[in-house]
C-alpha cells in the first residue's frame, strides 16, 4: 500500500495505472474505520484493479458546535486495516491540498439536501458534495463506493454525478450491523456503556415498523407508531417512511420504501434506515 499526501504524487501514480488500462475505484472516508468501511473496500476491489481509499475529515460538512474537533482519529488502526486488505493507495491530503483556494463552494445540492438530516444540519450536504466533487476531480475514479447507511448522502452523490455529467459509476454497500442490530458507525464510539446497551432499540423499532407495513398497516399510522415508540427512549429528530428512490412521499404505486430516521440520546446522534420492497403494488 502506498501512502500519498500530495495530489501531484497521487496523480503520477494513477496516470501510470491508467496507461496500463487499469481501472480505479475510490472509497472516500473520514477514517475511524470499521467493518462497514471494509465492506466498501471489498466492493471496490471487486470493481477495479486499483483501489484508492482516502481519509480526510472534511471541515466543510460540520457546522459550528458539531463534532469536527472530536471526530475519532484512529489513523494507525485504519492504516493497519487497509494494509491487511491490500488496497493500493491510501490518500491522506491536508486541508490545503483539498481546498487550495479556500472552502467556498460553487456546487449547491438543492432541495434534497434540505430535508431529513439536511433540516437539522443545514450546510452539511453542501459540504459533503463539495469534498466528494473535489475527490472526484483529483482521483478521477471509474467507480466510487459509498455506504447505504448514509442513504441521503448516497442519493445526493448520485445526483451530483448526473448533474455534472461525470463518467463515474456510484456503487453502494448495505449497512453493516453489530450482532445486536446497531448500525456500524464511527460515532458509536461516543456511546457510553449504558447508551450502547440502549442503542439497538433504534434498529428494533425500524424493523418492527417495516413488519407492520409489510403486514398491511397504513403508512402514516405506522409512522406514528414508530415515532411514539422511539420517543420513549430517544429524542427523535425525524422518522419518515418515504419512497426509497427519491425520498419523496409514498404514493399508491410506490414499491421501494425506506424507513429513515435520526435520533439523539446521551449527547450522541445516530442515523439509520431500512429499505424494503412492498409487494403487490
Ligand atoms: O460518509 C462519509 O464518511 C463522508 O461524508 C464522506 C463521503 C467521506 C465525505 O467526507
Amino acid at each position: 500500500m502506498q501512502i500519498f499526501k500530495k495530489q501531484k504524487d497521487l496523480n503520477l501514480f494513477l496516470e501510470s495505472e491508467r496507461e496500463k488500462s487499469n481501472s480505479i475505484a475510490l472509497v472516500p472516508t473520514m477514517g475511524g474505520l470499521h467493518d462497514g468501511h471494509l465492506s466498501l473496500v471489498a466492493k471496490a476491489k471487486n470493481l477495479a484493479e486499483i483501489v484508492v481509499v482516502s481519509i480526510f475529515v472534511n471541515p466543510t460538512q460540520f457546522a459550528r458546535g458539531e463534532d469536527f474537533d472530536d471526530y475519532p482519529n484512529t489513523f494507525e488502526n485504519d492504516k493497519f486495516l487497509l494494509e491487511s486488505k491490500k488496497i493500493d493507495v491510501l490518500f491522506i491530503p491536508s486541508k490545503e491540498e483539498i481546498y487550495p483556494h479556500g472552502t467556498e463552494s460553487d456546487y449547491k445540492v438543492g432541495a434534497i439536501g434540505q430535508i431529513l438530516c439536511g433540516a437539522f444540519r443545514p450546510s452539511h450536504f453542501d459540504g459533503v458534495a463539495q469534498v466528494v466533487k473535489r475527490f472526484f476531480e483529483i482521483v478521477k475514479p471509474n467507480y466510487a463506493v459509498f455506504g447505504e447507511k448514509d442513504f441521503q448522502q448516497l442519493l445526493i452523490i448520485k445526483s451530483l454525478v448526473k448533474n455534472l455529467h461525470l463518467d463515474i459509476k456510484i456503487e453502494s454497500m448495505p449497512t453493516q450491523r453489530e450482532h445486536d442490530g446497531l448500525a456500524m458507525s464511527t460515532r458509536n464510539k461516543y456511546l457510553s456503556d449504558i447508551d450502547r446497551e440502549r442503542a439497538p432499540h433504534f434498529y428494533s423499532v425500524l424493523s418492527a415498523i417495516r413488519d407492520l407495513i409489510l403486514g398491511g398497516k397504513d403508512i402514516s399510522e405506522a409512522r406514528e407508531v414508530g415515532i411514539n415508540s422511539l420517543s420513549k427512549s430517544f429524542e427523535v429528530e425525524y422518522f419518515e417512511v418515504l419512497n426509497a428512490n427519491n425520498l419523496t412521499q409514498i404514493e399508491t404505486k410506490t414499491s421501494e420504501i425506506i424507513i429513515i430516521s435520526a435520533i439523539r440520546f446521551g449527547g450522541t446522534r445516530l442515523i439509520d434506515n431500512l429499505v424494503f420492497r412492498r409487494k403487490n403494488v
